[in-house]
């Protein structure tokens, strides 16, 4: 039986747990996490749950795949302090999901601003609602409807949110958006994602940072064109790429069962900061992810637990791998590359000399990304490491020193 007593507490709890990450939180986001009952938006899971900092996943599809979810709160909190909410502000959130953080962003603006949220998938906007109105938060207004079109109706915004992974800031945003407004975003390119702060200097928007991150992508007409390739069904080795062609499953059937060539590129480091970004401008950019026991097996050797970022040249494939440089298996890493596939001593060798290059420019810099977004006919671009075109706009990253 679930006492309201019992959920103060794990409430209280969960915001000193939270409060334990400085640089993700506000005395006013953590007043905000004590306000708003989590466990009114995620019904019938368990207390403890419903109480942790974890993502509590609540809709999937026939096949498994998470469809909406109440977002991990580290994540949330972060998102939160850079999109820096003050009272009376009027607020867009695109993927209201259970509303929780809507619930959050309602405690935020206070009285005298106003929280709109709007999602794709119908039965998590009744639900919302549901969840909003039991919470004493029923004047949350909640949208059925393509995030990408925004919510003119209610706007323009002080603060757009975006709590799915966007392949490009649509022109709605930016309309939507009051002067001086700022969006916070998970922005994915070339599969890589970070949720970015933007504000529009001009006619273009400019990141003020870019923290890592992971996010179910958007759905709609907008969602990225995601190509995943199964090599092995059984041990769950798989390539992933964003965007352009498809992979040839036939050019890469059995590419793992032949022989293997490994480079060390003496390009040693604690925490690689930024080489996925460096890496994804190179054609063929994929990530190799093993979701099975392909690790475990002995199939392959990716230097993270997920996998590792990779390349792949038709019927060839090459990803990163790491050995420590110490006798505790603990970091520094010295980076390698295995390569399978008939081009393996030519794509290995591309593969190390592009990481060697990070090694020598950008390695223990510090360096920060910037992410610049410009209409296609925009007459001035920055240069950048990666420059992708999207349906709506260009996408330049680059880097600078902080
Ligand atoms: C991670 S969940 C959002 C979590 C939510 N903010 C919360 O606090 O519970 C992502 C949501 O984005 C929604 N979504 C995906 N594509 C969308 C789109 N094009 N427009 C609006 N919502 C979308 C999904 O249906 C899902 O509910």
């Amino acid at each position: 039986m679930i006492t309201e007593t019992s959920a103060d507490g794990l409430r209280k709890q969960m915001a000193e747990e939270l409060a334990g990450y400085p640089s993700l939180v506000t005395d006013q986001i953590l007043a905000a996490v004590r306000a708003v009952p989590r466990h009114l938006f995620v019904p019938g899971v368990p207390l403890a749950e419903a109480y942790s900092l974890d993502t509590v996943i609540t809709h999937r599809d026939e096949r498994g795949v998470a469809l909406s979810s109440s977002t991990g709160l580290t994540t949330m909190a972060g998102m939160l302090k850079q999109l820096d909410v003050h009272p009376g502000h009027r607020v867009l959130e695109i993927g209201a999901g259970t509303g929780f953080n809507a619930g959050l962003l309602r405690h935020l603006v206070g009285p005298e601003g106003s929280v709109t949220t709007i999602d794709i998938l119908e039965p998590a906007v009744v639900e919302a609602r549901q969840h909003l109105a039991a919470a004493g938060l029923g004047d949350v207004t909640v949208v059925h409807g393509d995030g990408e079109l925004g919510v003119p109706e209610n706007g323009p915004y002080d603060r757009i949110i975006v709590t799915a992974g966007a392949s490009d800031l649509p022109p709605a945003w930016a309309e939507q958006m009051a002067p001086g407004g700022r969006l916070v975003v998970p922005l994915r390119i070339n599969g890589l994602t970070r949720a970015a702060t933007f504000e529009r200097p001009g006619g273009f928007w400019r990141s003020l940072d870019a923290d890592e991150c992971g996010f179910m992508p958007m759905r709609g007409p907008g969602q990225t064109d995601e190509h995943n390739l199964s090599l092995r069904g059984q041990t769950g080795v798989v390539v992933r790429t964003d965007g352009g062609q498809p992979l040839d499953a036939a050019l890469l059937e059995g590419v793992l069962d032949g022989p293997t060539t490994e480079r060390w590129t003496g390009a040693v480091s604690g925490d690689f900061a930024n080489l996925d970004f460096w890496l994804a401008a190179l054609p063929g950019f994929a990530r190799v992810i093993v979701m099975g026991g392909g690790v475990a097996a002995g199939l392959v050797r990716p230097m993270y637990p997920w996998g590792a970022m990779g390349v792949v040249d038709g019927d060839t494939l090459a990803y990163l791998t790491m050995r420590s440089t110490t006798s505790g298996d603990a970091p520094p890493y010295e980076i390698g590359v295995c390569a399978y596939g008939p081009g393996r001593d030519n794509l290995v060798d591309r593969l190390a000399e592009r990481v060697a290059a990070w090694n020598e420019e950008m390695n223990g810099t510090g360096d920060q990304l910037w992410i610049e977004v410009h209409p296609h006919d925009a007459e001035q671009v920055p240069d950048g490491m990666v420059h992708v075109m999207r349906r709506y706009n260009q996408i330049i990253v680059g880097r600078e020193p902080i």
